[in-house]
C-alpha cells in the first residue's frame, strides 16, 4: 500500500457512518487475507521484540536517561513498524540483558551486589475501562514489556531509587515519604514503600536501595507506573519475607498497597485494575477482575493459532491522571450514586438501566452511568465471546465499547478515534482506546497477515490528520510480577 486513496475502496465510506453501531468485518481494503495460516513469519519479530528497537528512547524516557519527563510529556520520534528481525529466543535474551544491565548499574551507583532482581508487566485492557472505581468488572491482560528493579536492603532507613541513565540518587527517609512528596517517577516506588508502611507492615519495613530500568512505554496508557510498584510490590514482600507473592490472596493486599501508593502518594484518583494486572495476571490469559469483591477468573486469550493479533496503537498523544478530566468522570459517577441513592454504579443492571436513566437530572449524568452500566455488561459478553472463541463478537464489542466511550463517558480524542477508525477501516476485527483515555493507545483486533498494511494505513492516517506518528506493539497475555534473579 503506498497511499491512502489506493486503499480506500467503499466499505471506507461506510466505516464512520456505522461507527456507532455494530460493524460487520467486511473483506479487507488492504487487501489482507482474512484467513491466515500458520505462523507469519514474516511479522515473527514485532511479536517477538515488543518493537524493543523503536522503543529505547521511551525507555530512557521513563527511567530519565537523557531529558527527565514530567507527566504527559512524550519524546516525538519513530516511524512505524521499525525494527530488524530477531532470534527467536530473543525474550531470553531481553530478559538476561536487561537483568545485566539493572545489576551492572547497582554496583557502579551503590558499591554493592542487589539481593535480586524482580520484574513487572505493563498492560492493556481488552474491556471494561473507568468500571473498576465503580466497583465493575475489567478485562486486562499483562503485557510482555517490563520493568526491571534491583533491590537491597539497607541498615537505615533510608531509601536511594534509580533508574539506568539518571544522575545519582538523592537518599530520602522513609519519614519524608508523603503525599506529593517525592515527585516524577520516584513517586511510584517511593509510594509503595509508604504504603507497607502505613498498612500493617511498619516492622518489617527497611531502607532501600534499587535500581529500574523498563520497556514499557510511558504515557502510552499500558501502566508505567503500575509497573514500577508492582516491581516494588514483589520485591519488598520478598526482601522483607512477607509471603505476599506465594498466592493470589498475598498478591490482592500487593495490589492494593500498589493502588494506595498511586492515589496517596502519586495522587492519582485511578482505581485498581492497572494493579491488579500487574500482579495477579497469568500468562496466555485475560484477567477477568470483579472490583467489587476482587475475585479473578482467567479466560485463555491466545491468539496464535487463530491468525489473529492484538496491535496496539500508541497515539502519542499525552494524557496525565493524577489531574484533570479522570477526577471529574469519577466525581460524575459519585454525584449520579448520590442522587440514585446507592453507593456505586455496579448496583445498577443492564436490565434496569432505562428506568434508572429516567431519574437522573441531566443527560451529561446519564450518559455516564449508561457507559458504566453498558461496559461492565461488555466485559462479561467479551469473556463469554473469548471463551467460546468467538473473536468477530469479541471485535464488535470493542466497536461499541468505543462508541460508548467516545460519545457517553467523553474520554477518546481525535488521536483515538483517528487510530479506531482507521483500523476499521483496513479490515479489523474490532477496535477501541484502552485505559484511562484522553490520549494514550488504542487496540485493534487484526488478521495477523495484515500487520503491516495496518501499521502503514493507520501511520498515513495520523500523517493526513497532522497528528504524531504513532507508535506500535503486538501485544499477548504476558506473565504476572515475580523475582527473575538471585
Ligand atoms: C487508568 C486507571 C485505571 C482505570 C483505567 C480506565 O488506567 O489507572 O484504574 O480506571 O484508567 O479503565
Amino acid at each position: 500500500m503506498t497511499s491512502r486513496g489506493a486503499c480506500v475502496p467503499h466499505f471506507v465510506r461506510g466505516v464512520t457512518e456505522v461507527m456507532l453501531r455494530r460493524v460487520t468485518p467486511a473483506p479487507s481494503p488492504c487487501g489482507a487475507k482474512r484467513l491466515a495460516g500458520g505462523p507469519d513469519t514474516q511479522f515473527r519479530w514485532i511479536v517477538e521484540s515488543g518493537f524493543l528497537p523503536s522503543r529505547a528512547g521511551a525507555l530512557r524516557g521513563m527511567t530519565g536517561q537523557g531529558k527527565p519527563q514530567k507527566d504527559g510529556e512524550r519524546e516525538h520520534k519513530r516511524s512505524p513498524c521499525v525494527g530488524l528481525p530477531l532470534s527467536l529466543d530473543h525474550d531470553q535474551e531481553k530478559l538476561v540483558t536487561a537483568i545485566n544491565q539493572v545489576v551492572e548499574h547497582f554496583r557502579t551507583h551503590f558499591s554493592s551486589t542487589p539481593e535480586g532482581v524482580w520484574e513487572a508487566p505493563g498492560r492493556v485492557n481488552l474491556m471494561g475501562e473507568h468500571t473498576d472505581y465503580n466497583h465493575g468488572l475489567v478485562l486486562p491482560i499483562a503485557l510482555p514489556q517490563r520493568t526491571y528493579a534491583a533491590v537491597r536492603r539497607r541498615d537505615d532507613s533510608l531509601v536511594r531509587l534509580m533508574s539506568v541513565g539518571m544522575p545519582p540518587a538523592q537518599a530520602i527517609p522513609i519519614t519524608d515519604i508523603a503525599p506529593g512528596s517525592p515527585k516524577g517517577w520516584e513517586r511510584y516506588p517511593a509510594g509503595v514503600i509508604w504504603a507497607f508502611a502505613n498498612h500493617g507492615y511498619a516492622d518489617q519495613v527497611t531502607g532501600i536501595d534499587a535500581v529500574f530500568t523498563s520497556e514499557v512505554p510511558v504515557g502510552a496508557g499500558l501502566s508505567s507506573s503500575a509497573a514500577i510498584e508492582g516491581a516494588m510490590a514483589v520485591a519488598l514482600s520478598d526482601l522483607w519475607d512477607l509471603g505476599l507473592t506465594k498466592d493470589d490472596q498475598g498478591r490482592a493486599t500487593l495490589a492494593n498497597l500498589a493502588q494506595s501508593a498511586e492515589n496517596i502518594i502519586a495522587q492519582a484518583p485511578t482505581g485498581g485494575m492497572d494493579q491488579a494486572a500487574c500482579l495477579r495476571s497469568r500468562e496466555g490469559h485475560a484477567l477477568y477482575l470483579d472490583c467489587a469483591d476482587q475475585s479473578i477468573r482467567h479466560i485463555p486469550f491466545r491468539l496464535d493459532d487463530t491468525g489473529l493479533a492484538l496491535l496496539v496503537i500508541d497515539t502519542r498523544a499525552t494524557h496525565a491522571h493524577s489531574t484533570g478530566e479522570y477526577g471529574h468522570r469519577r466525581s460524575d459517577c459519585q454525584e449520579a450514586c448520590a442522587i440514585l441513592g446507592i453507593d456505586t454504579l455496579r448496583e445498577i443492571s443492564v436490565d434496569d438501566l432505562d428506568g434508572v436513566l429516567k431519574r437522573l437530572p441531566n443527560d451529561r449524568l446519564r450518559r455516564r452511568v449508561r457507559h458504566i452500566v453498558s461496559e461492565t455488561h461488555r466485559v462479561r459478553l467479551s469473556a463469554q465471546a473469548m471463551e467460546a472463541g468467538d473473536f468477530v463478537e469479541l471485535g464488535k464489542l470493542f466497536v461499541d465499547s468505543h462508541a460508548s466511550m467516545r460519545d457517553d463517558y467523553e474520554i477518546s480524542c481525535p488521536e483515538l478515534d483517528v487510530a479506531v477508525i482507521a483500523s476499521l477501516e483496513c479490515g479489523a476485527l474490532g477496535a477501541r482506546m484502552t485505559g484511562g483515555g484522553f490520549g494514550g493507545s488504542a487496540i485493534a483486533l487484526v488478521y495477523r497477515q495484515s500487520l503491516r498494511e495496518m501499521m502503514e494505513w493507520i501511520g498515513s492516517a495520523f500523517d493526513q490528520k497532522g497528528f504524531a506518528t504513532p507508535d506500535f506493539l503486538v501485544a499477548e497475555a504476558g506473565r504476572k510480577a515475580g523475582r527473575v534473579a538471585y
